[in-house]
């Protein structure tokens, strides 16, 4: 699967958002070393600290399915319904992927991609 198709996944799954309260769409979309892809959208909550974001709903769908093995990630996010300007993951997405996969993991945003490792260069480890 190509960035921009995985990016696509993420876009669309943007679409399923439960943004009342910021109106901010984010979607995720999990490239699995299989090749299953896991997508994730942010869900908000009126106690907003319950709020999942997209990144982490995608992880947690996979790691509930038994998959933890990843090899990229998707992520779009809009105020607008333009997806094109890139949205990077919070700090605490990237310490609940930094979980699952290595510093290599590519962080695909919009036109550009990245590492985990260059997003979270230092992520907290029992
Ligand atoms: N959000 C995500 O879904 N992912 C992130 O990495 C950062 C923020 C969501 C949470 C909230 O629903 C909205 O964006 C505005 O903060």
């Amino acid at each position: 699967m190509s960035d921009k198709e995985l990016f696509e996944l993420a876009v669309k799954a943007a679409g399923n958002s439960y943004c009342r309260y910021s109106s901010f769409s984010v979607g995720a979309a999990l490239l699995a070393a299989d090749g299953r892809v896991f997508t994730g959208c942010n869900v908000e909550n009126s106690s907003y600290p319950l709020t999942n974001c997209a990144e982490r709903t995608a992880v947690f769908k996979a790691v509930s399915e038994g998959c933890r093995e990843f090899a990229a990630i998707a992520v779009a996010g809009s105020g607008s319904g333009d997806f094109s300007q890139r949205c990077l993951p919070c700090g605490a997405c990237l310490q609940v992927l930094s979980e699952f996969c290595g510093s290599g993991l590519r962080v695909i945003l919009a036109d550009r991609a990245y590492t985990l490792g260059e997003l979270l260069p230092y992520n907290f480890r029992l």
